[in-house]
């Protein structure tokens, strides 16, 4: 089932998500309509909490090298910590909590993760590139933070302006 998706401003973005205890039916099928949720809006990657579900639990699914969006290649992430971060990077950054904005934001260039599957069962992986940033990006709305936060004054200024002119417009 696509669920709805909680845009900025929305305070929900804004709460801290809590630890999954159980690796439950109800978890699978949030699992389940957050791909779905993130396939029709043609995201890359999906946090609990932007589907109003303030649990640690992300999804990510990254296009192959010829740029096609397959299953397989789907990473269901549940209770992540980082436990290394090495180097940074620059990034165009979106998000479909802030639709149709981009903007560069710095990141750790390489992550030792930690996370559980679907099942419980725990993975220990080590990224970079796109994937890493991916990681880094869905884990700051698990602490209820937005990439926007990342922006220099002045962007932040700019981009406010121009976000209040684009919610008048759809009223
Ligand atoms: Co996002």
């Amino acid at each position: 089932m696509i669920r709805e998706i909680v845009t900025y401003p929305n305070k929900i973005l804004k709460q801290k998500s809590t630890k999954v205890e159980n690796f439950d039916q109800e978890l699978h099928l949030l699992l389940d309509d957050m791909y779905e949720t993130m396939m029709a809006k043609n995201g890359i990657g999906l946090a609990a909490i932007q589907v109003a579900v303030p649990i640690n639990v992300l999804i990510i699914n990254l296009p192959n090298e010829d740029d096609k969006q397959e299953k397989e290649d789907l990473i269901e992430v549940i209770n992540p910590t980082i436990l290394e971060r090495r180097g940074s990077t620059l990034y165009t950054e979106g998000c479909l909590s802030v639709p149709e904005y981009y903007e560069d934001v710095e990141r750790a260039e390489w992550i030792k993760i930690s996370y559980y599957t679907r099942e419980g069962v725990e993975i220990i992986k080590e990224c970079d590139g796109l994937l890493a940033i991916a990681f880094q990006h869905e884990m700051d709305h698990l602490k209820g933070e937005l990439f926007i936060e990342k922006l220099s004054f002045l962007k932040r200024k700019k981009f406010e302006k121009e976000w209040k002119k684009k919610i008048k417009g759809k009223k």
